[in-house]
């Protein structure tokens, strides 16, 4: 496993307007209108990860851009908003590297990676544009080109060709039929380096809270506490009991060891002294942690190594009935040659991931239960039940044909 290294930017001292992000109210997530990115290289040389947060309500999870170095220069996969912080350290490696020259939207669906594609392409005049087949939203239908996208420079991953073949192999999971829309995502090995570079296939999430949080541990804090009237207080435990708990809530939405407490409790705890501020806000916790929960988000981490896994949310939401897709696409990842890491566009990265790797976590999603209902699985199986029955997503998402 490498040990992640912080990217150096040289010579530049990062302020809080370099992480103003004045789009924010397009996808309003925390954590709004200030984004810090956080450095790394994954891969000496070859790979490197600027991470930023993206959440509701404090849970927020790693949202990553991944750069990898290419002929003539660099590629992006994976857009983010391309705040001052997040430029300068693109442009530190472009000092040492070459220019971008590629940028590549690889999913169909994933309106996180998506809304901030026309202002990185603004960003990089020069850069051809790739996006995966099939753009939709929901619940609006925005075109590309509104969302600002320069049509005249932009490709269709596969239909028009593929960015840099002499050293990227191009992988596709899908496409599936979700009724609004397709789920597809178009994976890269990056031969030079063996990293398959993905987007939301597989996440790998480890005890250790992202370092990301070392800017700002509120959620951390903040969710690290049983009551509201709490203060909020650091320390390692503290910030791993609150990741452990943002790991679920990002993981199941609603988790089964939640209770949500009633409003005259709630305001019991509420507005007390040194916890009337937005940062706490005002002294609100609207959870209740039952027994059971730490077991429960243990069962979803990695202590010595990230545990790699298909998130829940993607499993029971968006491939419930089309596990035959992901295990497929495994299969392809189980005869790429130099496969030696994944890096996903959420949670840890680099993963270490082999062919074998591959061929056993395929087995394990054929041994599995897949797309359970029950406990933790039920808040997003009575979603799925519900799409269902109002016939927005189809019983059969596999095209025919
Ligand atoms: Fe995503």
């Amino acid at each position: 496993m490498i040990d992640p290294q912080p990217l150096q930017t040289k010579g530049s001292q990062t302020s809080q307007r370099d992480q103003q992000w004045p789009w924010w109210p397009l996808l309003p997530l925390y954590p709004y209108g200030k984004r810090a990115t956080h450095f790394e290289e994954l891969i000496p040389g070859q790979v490197w990860s600027f991470e930023q947060l993206q959440g509701v309500y404090y849970v927020a999870v790693p949202i990553r851009l991944t750069v990898v170095k290419v002929p003539g220069g660099l590629m992006l996969v994976n857009p983010l908003p391309p705040t001052q912080e997040l430029r300068k350290g693109l442009a530190a490696l472009e000092a040492e590297h070459g220019p971008v020259n590629a940028i590549v939207l690889p999913t169909a669906s994933g309106l996180e990676h998506k809304l901030p594609l026309g202002p990185l392409a603004r960003a990089f005049p020069d850069a051809e544009l790739w996006v995966c087949p099939g753009q939709w939203s929901f619940p609006v239908q925005l075109p590309l080109s509104w969302l600002g996208v320069p049509a005249k420079r932009t490709k269709i991953l596969l239909t028009d060709g593929v960015p840099h073949p002499e050293v990227c192999q191009w992988i596709s999971l899908g496409p599936l039929d979700l009724g609004v829309g397709r789920f597809q995502e178009i994976s890269c090995l990056h031969q030079p380096s063996g990293a398959l570079v993905i987007t939301d296939a597989l996440v790998g999430i480890h005890s250790k809270p992202p370092a990301i949080f070392d800017r700002d541990p509120t959620p951390l804090l903040f969710h690290a506490r049983d009551r509201g009237d709490q203060p909020l207080s650091d320390s390692p435990e503290t910030r791993r009991r609150g990741w452990a708990r943002l790991v679920l809530f990002a993981s199941y939405l609603r988790p089964h060891c939640l209770r949500v407490p009633a409003m005259a409790e709630l305001l019991r705890y509420a507005f007390r002294p040194g916890l009337r501020s937005w940062k706490a806000h005002f002294g609100v916790y609207p959870f209740d942690w039952q027994d059971g929960w730490q077991e429960d988000a243990d069962a979803l981490m990695g202590d010595d190594e990230a545990k790699v896994q298909v998130a829940p949310v993607l499993e029971r939401l968006v491939l419930p009935r089309a596990q035959q897709a992901i295990t497929s696409w495994l299969e392809q990842l189980e005869s790429l040659s130099g496969l030696t890491w994944v890096i996903p566009a959420h949670y840890s990265a680099p993963l270490s991931f082999s062919t074998q790797q591959a061929s056993a976590l395929r087995t394990e999603i054929q041994q599995k239960n897949w797309a359970p209902s029950q406990e933790n699985w039920e808040f997003l199986s009575g979603i799925d039940q519900q799409l269902l029955d109002l016939n927005v997503v189809p019983k059969n998402p596999f095209f025919k044909g």
